[in-house]
Order: C-alpha cells, then structure tokens, then sequence
C-alpha cells in the first residue's frame, strides 16, 4: 500500500474511485474531486478522511487546487451523450489535469477495454485495433470515442510534461459499490432478461475492487515517458452467462437471457502484459462475486453459500 503520499483522485463519486480512496485515506493525504451533486456522499468520504473539493472538468478551472501531488490517480469519466461535452470533460479535461499535476511523481490515468474493437473470442491485447464499440446499440454512445480521445490527451501530456504515466484499460470492476454484475444480480432478482451477445459465451474479465485498489501501487511504479499502455482486468476469464450461473447457485434465483446483437460483444483481455508488469490478481472470481452477494445482497444468499 502507499503510505505517507499526498494523492489526487478524479471521481471520487463513482463506483471504482470511491473506495480506492477510502482505502487509501487511511494512510496518505488523500485529495478527492468531483462535482458533489449529492452532498450526502461528500460527507461520508470527509468521515473517511477523504478531503473533497468541487471541480467540474468541463470547465477546466483547477488553480484553487495545490500542485505538490506525488502522485494522480484520474478516474472520472463524463458520459453525458454529449460528444461536445463528453470530449471537453474527458480529453480536454485530463489535459488541463495533467498539466496542472505536471510536477507529480506519477499519474494514473484509467482508461477501458471499451476502447478496443472486439474481434469474435479474441482475447485483446494492447495493441490490438481500437474501436467504437459501445455506440452501435446506443448504450452509451460516446464513451468508446471519448476514452480514445482521453488516451490521446495523457499520451500526449505525458511525453510533453514528461510526467511518468499509465494508462491502464480496465475491463468489468465490481465490489460493494454497484457494477455491471451487480446489475445483472438485480436483474435476476426481479426476473428480467438478461443481455448477452448472439455470439456466446460473452467473455470479460472482472476484476474484484481489492485487486483494483492492490495494483495501483505498482501500476504508478510502471509509469514511464512516453506513457505505459496496459490492460487492468481479473486474471480469470469468465463469461456473463457463467457469472450469473454462479449467482444462480449462491442465491438460488435463475438467470434468465436475451441473446442479442444489440448488446457489448465479448471483450476479454489478453493479460501477459499485466501480468508482467503488475502481476496476478488475487481475488478469484467465484470468492469475489460471493462476497459482493454478502455485501449488497445478504438476504438473497442460499444458508449453505455464505462464507465460514
Ligand atoms: N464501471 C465500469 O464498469 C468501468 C469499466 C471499465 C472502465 N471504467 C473506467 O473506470 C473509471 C471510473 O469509472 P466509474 O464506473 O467509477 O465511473 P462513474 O461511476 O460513472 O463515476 C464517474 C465519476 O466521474 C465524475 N465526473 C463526471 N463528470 C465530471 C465532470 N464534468 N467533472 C468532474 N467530475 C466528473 C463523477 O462525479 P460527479 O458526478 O460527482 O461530478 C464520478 O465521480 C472511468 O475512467 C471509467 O471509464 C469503468
């Protein structure tokens, strides 16, 4: 773990930020930005010694921030539908970021394997083609552009402030605080479809948020000029119709599909590179998807499925 750094972390708010930084309050000086539209989860991040100022990316205004971070960890996101907004958020916001944190010993800017075009059961590795692949169906039209334009921006900002960085393409996250699995769990629980591609099994690699927050001090050791590229999932592959078959069996529900084109495709991750650079995850999947049933579902767990 870090220990006596002063760190900035870009979208506290969000599902994969929030509890990066609450871990890592504990023993750091630990900066946290976001708009704060609901004051409730400001307050609760201050109780977790988690020191918050309002910054809205868009507009690109951080001079009221100090400078003398040693390390950046950037994971906000706007995925308004907007691509005026969404680039001025995403692109032209890292870009103010970095330059402002230009000084700093590290930045982590996190990326996703939504930048990839999927190819059948390929597992992709870095530098496999890139493309659009959440706009077809409408899901979230502008992110897959706005993530391509964000790794521009940080491989740029990166080699012109020579400010070591990573980026690092995250796959499917999940943890106590909501995910795409967590989703699908709710979806079973009120007997809904679930979506998966026409073309099974849907392959991912989920990755557990103790193995996010594990791998952020190595992943900033990585970082380099020009930037270090790589992708950040769960060493297991594991498709949506095996994970939700696995819920199936810890809560007694079942999944039900919708097999369709309208939906992501399979983007699994070849991990070599992580897996020389950062190492193995360490939460299998079946151990982590348990414990988030435990953690935001307790009621729906089978007796003979919680943990001893
Ligand atoms: N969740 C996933 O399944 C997944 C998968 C792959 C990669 N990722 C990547 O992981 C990172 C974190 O994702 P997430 O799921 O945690 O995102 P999220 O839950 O949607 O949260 C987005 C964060 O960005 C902040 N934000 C949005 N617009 C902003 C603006 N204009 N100015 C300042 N802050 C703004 C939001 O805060 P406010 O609204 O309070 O401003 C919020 O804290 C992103 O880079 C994302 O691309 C996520």
């Amino acid at each position: 773990m870090l220990k006596g750094e002063k760190i900035l972390i870009t979208g506290v708010t969000g599902q994969v930020a929030a509890p990066v930084a609450r871990a890592l309050a504990s023993d750091n000086e630990v900066w946290a930005i976001a708009r704060f539209k609901d004051p409730d989860v400001r307050t609760a991040l201050e109780a977790a010694n988690v020191h918050c100022e309002t910054v809205d990316l868009m507009e690109g205004g951080l001079g009221h921030l100090p400078r003398d971070f040693s390390s950046v960890l950037h994971f906000a996101v706007a995925k308004t539908g907007n691509f005026d907004a969404d680039l001025t958020a995403n692109a032209e916001g890292t870009g103010f970021l970095m330059h402002h944190c230009r000084d700093a010993r590290a930045f982590l800017h996190c990326s996703s394997t939504a930048v990839y075009q999927p190819n059948d059961h390929e597992l992709l590795a870095e530098t496999a083609p890139l493309g659009d692949n959440h706009r077809p169906f409408g899901f979230l039209p502008t992110y897959s552009i706005c993530k391509i334009a964000a790794e521009a921006t940080a491989r740029f900002c990166a080699r012109h402030f020579e400010l070591p960085t990573v980026i690092a393409r995250l796959n499917v996250p999940y943890g106590n605080d909501g995910s795409w699995p967590a989703l699908h769990l709710e979806l079973m629980r009120r007997d809904k479809p679930i979506q998966v591609h026409a073309n099974p099994p849907s392959i991912f690699n989920p990755i557990h948020e103790d193995d996010v927050i594990a791998q952020i001090p190595r992943l900033l050791e990585v970082a380099s000029v020009p930037a270090t590229i790589l992708n950040w999932g769960g060493s297991d592959v594991v498709s949506v119709e095996e994970w939700c078959g696995y819920l199936g069996e810890l809560t007694g529900l079942t999944p039900r599909f919708d097999a369709t084109t309208q939906t992501i495709e399979s983007t699994a991750i070849d991990t070599t590179r992580m897996h020389e650079l950062i190492g193995r995850t360490r939460v299998s999947w079946r151990d982590g998807f348990r414990r988030m049933v435990e953690s935001r579902n307790p009621e729906l767990l089978k007796k003979d499925s919680m943990s001893e």
